[in-house]
């Protein structure tokens, strides 16, 4: 239905500057995706070198942003200070990081109180403004801006470039409030917060720093890339592209090694910021920039089995509204149209990594013994095409505990066994796997290892009981215990 506005008188309803502004600050940003969503706009500038700078001083502490690329004139800088500066839905560059005109503002308030911008076009002026939100909120109440720059040599150093910009955050009061400068364990707390931030944006920009495309320097140090597929590791499997929408969106699995096959240094690289489990899953890039990564957008749960399969997404940024891009560039909601194919790929490279686990998984609890000594709790056989599980009958805890005839009962538990549930093929939702008897359970099991030690001793040496030990289901998945005997 198309309204006939004319039709109507209308009112105004202006936005109150402070109650907006305060209400930006809640948008949710981390620091590190704060701190992104400044680079996103030094790179659309075509930055090629970025500078992040801070100086401990507790409450007084800022973070400054320099980046080399073309600059604001006057008129520029005022616009893009603007809080919505673009209309979301215009068709932008293709390389271009940005979206909806908001990300300089909500990044910077949602980290401090007040941010100064300081830029320059080649062969121009140097110009600078500043937001201040006690300025706005305590003194003026509108949308004004100050005609202002913190002290300290910023105009120097932007002439050392042809042109560029500096972001300038100060009064953090979230991250350093009412800190004291000679609090070292503040300070420690600062610095490791800093630090987390810099490995996140060595991620989320990886395919920049791996090409060169940009270099960021984090308290003058480059930071380096950190490629999430391990793509030159010799045991990282790869898997041929996917495209979809015409090739708008391509997809790219990568099973990653085992952990018996990757040197110390690559594994605790690997794992990240939040360990190998969490990083399973989608990694979804815009422009070549991460979004988000180790998720599975919904489609699958997480699973140990899963836990090597990584798969890169690549989107561009003519479908934002699709995929549903918030401000943060920290989201993006699969649309339903793509949910089968993804899925089928997804399910594709879960069932590789699940192969790699498992096996890997079996040869390295087993060192060089063979497979012939293992003792599994079940057999899993196969008659007239189905599939059953039978209990070994021969391992060690069952034998010490069949004294009268069990056979009846542990034939029952054979044909009862949930088969269906415990199917772990790719693309089914079942619910996360752990370890046997972890969590709570744990001391039945340290209880039954025990009695177990005390079996086998009577007829071994401590040595060749754990050698043993290692080789019992459920035992095997526990050799810390073992070792600890
Ligand atoms: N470092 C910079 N160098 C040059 N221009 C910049 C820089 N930072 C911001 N701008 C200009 O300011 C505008 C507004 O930036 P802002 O981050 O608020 O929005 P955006 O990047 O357009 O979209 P988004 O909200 O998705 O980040 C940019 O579109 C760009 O024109
Ligand atoms: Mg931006």
């Amino acid at each position: 239905m198309r309204m006939d506005y004319s039709l109507y008188s209308t009112r105004t309803a202006d936005p109150a500057a402070p109650q907006i502004l305060k209400s930006l600050r809640a948008i949710g940003y981390s620091l590190e995706a704060a701190m992104a969503d400044i680079l996103d706009n030094s790179i659309s500038a075509g930055a090629k070198s970025i500078w992040i700078n801070y100086v401990w001083s507790g409450s007084e502490t800022s973070v400054a942003f320099m980046d080399d690329g073309c600059g604001m004139n006057d008129a520029e800088l005022l616009e893009a200070m603007r809080p919505g500066s673009k209309d979301p839905e215009d068709e932008r560059a293709s390389e271009d990081l940005g979206r909806f005109g908001l990300g300089l503002k909500t990044a910077s308030f949602s980290q401090c109180k007040m941010f100064s911008v300081m830029s320059r076009r080649a062969e121009q002026q140097v110009v600078f403004l500043t937001w201040d939100l006690d300025f706005v909120c305590d003194h003026s109440r509108k949308w004004e801006l100050l005609e202002y720059m913190p002290k300290g040599d910023w105009a120097d150093e932007l002439g050392k470039l042809e042109s560029g910009t500096i972001v300038l955050w100060n009064d953090l009061d979230r991250l350093v409030g009412g800190v004291r400068k000679d609090d070292p364990k503040a300070q420690k707390l600062f610095e490791e917060v800093m630090i987390k931030a810099k490995r996140h944006l060595g991620l989320v920009y990886h395919r920049f720093l791996e090409s060169r495309k940009v270099k960021i320097y984090f308290q003058g140090r480059e930071i380096e890339p950190w490629n999430p597929f391990l793509p030159t590791h010799s045991a990282t499997q790869s898997f041929p592209e996917e495209l979809l929408d015409n090739g708008r969106v391509k997809l790219r699995g990568f099973v990653l090694p085992h952990q018996s096959k990757l040197a110390r240094g690559d594994y605790e690289r690997a794992e990240g910021i939040n360990g190998w489990y969490a990083q399973q899953g989608f990694y979804v890039y815009r422009n070549e920039r991460l979004l988000l990564g180790g998720s599975w957008l919904g489609l699958l749960r997480k699973q140990k089995l899963y836990t090597l399969s990584r798969i890169m997404l690549d989107l561009p940024n003519s479908m934002d509204g699709e995929w549903q891009i918030d401000i943060k560039k920290s989201i993006a909601r699969l649309p339903v149209g793509y949910i089968d194919r993804i899925k089928a790929y997804a399910a594709a490279i879960c069932s590789k990594s699940a192969e790699v686990y498992n096996h890997k998984g079996k040869i390295i609890s087993r060192k060089n013994i063979t497979e012939e000594n293992f003792q599994p709790v079940w057999f899993e056989k196969q008659k007239h095409g189905h599939r059953f599980y039978e209990i070994n009958r021969n391992h060690p805890v069952v034998l010490n505990s069949v004294q009268t005839n069990l056979s009846p009962l542990l034939h029952l538990l054979e044909e009862t066994v949930p088969v269906n549930v415990l199917d772990f093929s790719a693309g089914q939702n079942v619910e996360d796997v752990s370890r046997p008897f972890e969590g709570e359970k744990l001391k039945e099991l340290k209880k039954l290892l025990k009695e177990m030690y005390g079996v086998l001793i009577r007829t071994s040496t401590p040595g060749e009981v754990k050698s043993r030990l290692i080789l019992i289901e459920p035992f095997n998945e526990y050799p810390e215990l073992i070792a600890s005997l």
